[in-house]
């Protein structure tokens, strides 16, 4: 894909923001890739010709013992290049400015003011708020470069050579604090590097077509759909691509929501016509998890049976060569992310992952390109409804992890019953798009409660809701207190067997989202 996009390369120098620069420049209609820093050398520059070079910021110091730093011949390859924060220090440092720890650690929001309204802050205000978070600043800048913005601490919050086309800037035009950081990034696409802006979800889903035909030619693919976003925009685009050589596989594992599985069946058989494979395996995953409490076990069970129960229906299919995923470019970047970065630390659920190797399948992964709210758009122009592209995320376990103890029929059914009532209610709320995830949790405990004259004793829920950007970190949903009080009455008076709702209020870290 890169031969035919104008691209903007963005080295990943670690900083928890590299994929918000990404996403802002895609936002600008610009192609663009993540690399990690010892991928980034001048062969590379020839060979891909950029039409521009991000250095992101990181938790780095360039005098720090085997710092990354950029090859210095990169900046005599004729692209242009912006630095942020570290990556700004780092050019700095390589063409021979100074860089030092700064007197004092500057944090958070900061006047800026502009002192050349040229080049990167044509139209932006000269007196604007800007988001700073960096130890070390550029006391002197390199031969050729100018101070082209100042804050009160910071003598160079902004740094240029023109002639050269290179850039710094000491704050984050990416984050959305920087009032200006949106027509700067722009300035820097459009008025430097010269982009056009022609990245659009049309053109992708054109173009992945037909990458798809020539890939796969006369063979057939098989996916395997989970009824999550992924899974479903990934299957709706090789459907479009190569339509009856596509068989998706549903395992219903029995651990699903409630009306899960015939919306799989509506929108997939349906509507859309596929050759959907719905395989019935409640009673085989339920004999699996047969007196299993171990959280880790479970999940092991879980996959190992998927496998299985996927691999059988798979061989079914004749002339199969090609199994697709829905894997997406976060994944990928994390991955590959070699220096220290957020994604070198996350963990990562493989469903599908190392499926059927005596298979030999070949991998197709038509989005492992785009972002989530990419993946969205594609899966809207493609036709898939809202509700399935907006559907709150659900762990491949599904409801077995949200049983805490032994899974059996009777407690998936009040976990499932009491789940669909907090979605219900969450949605009547109109909260269900603000929110990461809501759901509701199975406690092994009993209680002691009063219905009528009677004395219960009985079973727990716990309601978890978290706001999140990226499931690394979540914080756990300030309700108001009459949306609550509903999802807790509607529980008790409707779920038969539980007397008791609680809300958890612990945010990840240290909790996790989920609570097995
Ligand atoms: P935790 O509980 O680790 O969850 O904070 C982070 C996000 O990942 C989802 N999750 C999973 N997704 N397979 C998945 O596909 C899994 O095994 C799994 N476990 C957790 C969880 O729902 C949350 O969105």
């Amino acid at each position: 894909m890169d031969g035919q996009h104008e691209l903007i390369l963005i080295v990943d120098y670690g900083s928890q923001y590299t994929q918000l620069i990404a996403r802002r420049i895609r936002e600008s209609r610009v192609f663009c890739r993540i690399v990690p820093p010892q991928e980034l050398t001048s062969a590379l520059l020839r060979e891909i010709r950029p039409k521009g070079l991000v250095l992101s910021g990181g938790p780095a110091s360039v005098y720090q013992q085997g710092a990354p730093l950029p090859p210095v011949d990169i900046f005599e390859a004729g692209v242009p290049v912006l630095g942020i924060c570290y990556g700004m220090q780092a050019m700095a440092h390589r063409l021979g400015g100074t860089v030092s720890r700064a007197a004092k650690r500057e944090y958070g929001k900061a006047p800026v003011r502009v002192r050349e309204a040229d080049g990167l802050f044509k139209d932006v205000k000269t007196d604007s708020v800007s988001w700073m978070s960096h130890g070390d600043s550029v006391v002197t800048p390199p031969a050729g470069f100018v101070v082209s913005a100042k804050t009160t601490n910071t003598v160079s919050a902004a740094i240029a050579d023109p002639k050269r086309r290179l850039y710094g800037l000491q704050f984050h035009p990416e984050v959305a604090h920087t009032e200006e950081g949106g027509k700067i990034l722009k300035n820097f696409l459009f008025g430097i590097c010269g982009c056009a802006g022609e990245w659009t979800m049309t053109s992708f889903i054109d173009e992945t077509i037909e990458a798809i035909r020539r890939r796969v030619g006369q063979a057939h693919v098989v996916l395997g759909l989970s009824g999550g976003v992924d899974s479903s925009v990934a299957a709706a685009l090789l459907h479009r691509a190569i339509a009856k050589q596509l068989t998706c596989i549903f395992v219903d594992n029995g651990l699903l929501r409630q009306g899960e599985r015939s919306q799989v069946e509506e929108t997939f058989g349906r509507h859309f016509q596929m050759d959907l494979r719905v395989v019935d395996a409640a009673e085989r995953f339920l004999a699996r998890l047969a007196g299993v409490t171990d959280p880790e076990e479970k999940r092991k069970r879980i996959g190992e049976q998927f496998i299985r129960e996927f691999e059988a229906e798979a061989k079914r299919i004749p002339r199969v060569k090609f199994l697709a995923q829905g894997t997406l470019y976060p994944d990928v970047i994390e991955s590959v992310s070699a220096w220290g970065g957020p994604s070198a630390t996350i963990k990562t659920h493989h469903n599908v992952g190392g499926l059927p190797k005596e298979m030999r399948l070949s991998l197709v992964e038509p989005l492992r390109d785009l972002f989530k709210d990419e993946v969205r758009e594609v899966g809207r122009l493609l036709g898939i409804p809202e509700e399935v592209l907006h559907r709150h995320p659900f762990p491949g376990p599904g409801l077995a992890v949200r049983i805490l103890g032994e899974v059996t029929e009777e407690r998936l059914r009040m976990v499932r019953e009491a789940d669909a009532r907090v979605e219900e209610e969450i949605r009547r709320a109109g909260l269900y798009r603000k929110l990461w995830q809501a759901f509701a949790v199975l406690l092994p405990v009993k209680t002691v409660g009063v219905m009528g004259d009677e004395r219960t004793y009985e079973h727990v829920i716990a309601v978890r809701a978290v706001t999140s950007l990226d499931a690394m970190t979540a914080d756990w949903a300030k309700l108001p207190p009459e949306a609550l009080e509903r999802i807790a009455n509607r529980i008790i008076n409707e779920v038969k067997g539980v007397n008791r709702v609680v809300y958890d209020i612990s945010s990840k870290p240290p909790a996790t989202i989920e609570w097995e």
